[in-house]
């Protein structure tokens, strides 16, 4: 294509970024908060403990107030489970409810949407100790919790996100801190996938309740999406990807839009003896459920060639590095893509391309719930020279652009991170927002804001809606 002409990008597009509580909130043993899976897990080593993070707990005014001065049109963040019901299910903790009223109330103030995650790899450590996802009355509590929040909330939030990257939560869980395997499981993988499935029948109801209890609101899913590619134009190259693309994206996709298992992961999960079984009704509340439109998360893309058995999952793999699959597809670098810091790919017309592939199989108005740039930032004389994240967010909002030229509907754009905040492995010292908050990994700092010259620059970029990069 020549690439000339492009479209603008529609008039009430929604510009923001994102966070997620057990990542930016800290005060976690506060106003009557429980545990979840992220207050007890082991951090990894020299990583920043997870009670302090950006503190934006006590900060949440100033920081929205610096989103609006970026002219946030929307701010997306998680409500944590465990403020509002600590035990995950059974007593509502009312300060927890005052609290997100307030931080709702403190947008709609700015004219800023709030897009609510509903659950963000912080499984109530109540529900942990129940046996988590892998408890079939998992689907129940998160229905629970899902009515709680839409009898709270439903009146001011238009736009809900059920489960952040249940893909990663499945795919590499135990890196993120998340998806308890029982010990003695002798199909890791049968496990696994059942897990999977109740996270797919939950969210399945919780978006049926959404359209129930607030009908004029809008609820989608928000996974991991990385279009696969094949090392070579190797036939064999070719099926991995597919294959893998079916596994790592397609799935969690196939199902929240059709509400049915795509064929080529079912396939697999045949091959390992790992087909979950299903309850009375989850076909029905499957197929029962559509989402409005599609949140995903974007980083960058991956490469696979053909693997046999012999390949070894990189214990080291994360969610987007690594990610092997023994008997079908092993990860492989991408000679034509740089890195980050650290050790990401960075591929702004994958993004193109993953956002053209989403949008050809689903036809859904789509929503960019996280995707950005973790660099070691420098502080100095209270300015941050993030030039690097300029230009990685600059060319991927260009690709944005070509997408909606191609065709492709999209509603908003929401970078990770509005603020720095914990990484979900590698501490704070992996930065990513827009505005910088004065603490380190090694102890808690003055929690002053400031403003990095990214957003500046992200200012100037919502004020032309886009135009001026
Ligand atoms: C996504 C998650 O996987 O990527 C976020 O939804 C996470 O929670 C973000 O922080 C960046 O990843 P990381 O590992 O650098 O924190």
């Amino acid at each position: 294509m020549l690439d000339q002409n492009l479209k603008k990008f529609p008039k009430d597009f929604l510009w923001g970024a994102s966070t997620s509580a057990y990542q930016v909130e800290g005060a976690n043993h506060e106003d009557g908060k429980g545990d979840s899976c992220q207050d007890v897990k082991e951090l990894p080593k020299g990583t920043a403990p997870l009670d302090v993070c950006a503190d934006h707990y006590h900060h949440y005014r100033e920081d929205i107030q610096l989103m609006a001065e970026m002219g946030f049109k929307t701010y997306r963040f998680s409500i944590a489970w465990t403020r509002i019901l600590p035990n995950g299910i059974g007593d509502v903790n009312q300060k927890g409810i005052d609290h997100y009223n307030d931080v709702i109330n403190t947008c709609l103030q700015y004219n800023i949407e709030p897009l609510v995650t509903m659950f963000h790899f912080d499984m109530p450590n109540a529900l942990d100790e129940k046996g988590s996802w892998s408890n079939p009355e998992s689907v129940d509590w998160f229905e629970n919790y899902a009515r709680v929040l839409f009898e709270n909330f439903g009146d001011r939030v238009k736009y809900w996100l059920t489960i952040n990257e249940q893909n990663m939560l499945t795919l590499v869980g135990p890196m993120i801190g998340t998806l308890r395997i029982p010990e003695g499981t002798k199909n890791v993988v049968k496990e696994t996938y059942q897990q999977n499935h109740h996270m797919l029948v939950a969210q399945a109801k919780a978006m049926v309740l959404c359209h129930q209890m607030c009908p004029s609101a809008k609820i989608g899913p928000a996974p991991n999406i990385s279009l696969v590619y094949p090392a070579s134009c190797k036939p064999e190259d070719i099926l991995a990807a597919q294959e893998f693309n079916a596994i790592r994206n397609w799935l969690y996709l196939d199902m929240a839009v059709y509400g049915r298992y795509n064929n080529l992961v079912w396939r697999y999960l045949e091959e390992h003896d790992a087909t979950p079984s299903f309850a009375p009704g989850d076909k029905e509340a499957l197929a029962e459920a559509h989402p409005d439109f599609i949140g995903f998360n974007y980083y960058n893309t991956a490469t696979v060639k053909r693997a046999g058995l012999d390949v070894k999952k990189d214990e080291h793999a994360d969610q987007q590095k690594g990610l092997s699959e023994p008997g079908y597809c092993e990860a492989v670098d991408n000679p034509n893509l740089v890195k980050t810091q650290f050790g990401w790919e960075i591929d702004p017309l994958g993004f193109r391309a993953t956002m053209r592939e989403i949008y050809s199989r689903y036809h859904l108005p789509m929503i960019v719930t996280e995707n950005g740039l973790g660099a070691y930032d420098k502080l100095e004389d209270g300015k941050v020279h993030d030039d690097y994240r300029i230009a990685y967010l600059k060319a991927h909002i260009e690709q944005v652009k070509l997408a909606i030229t191609d065709g492709v509907e999209m509603m908003g754009y929401c970078p990770w991170s509005a603020l720095d905040l914990v990484s979900t492995h590698e501490g704070i010292r992996k930065r990513y927002g827009f505005i910088y908050v004065d603490t380190s990994d090694e102890e808690v700092g003055s929690l002053k804001r400031y403003r990095k010259d990214s957003f500046y620059w992200y200012k100037k970029v919502i004020a032309s809606n886009g135009e001026d990069l």
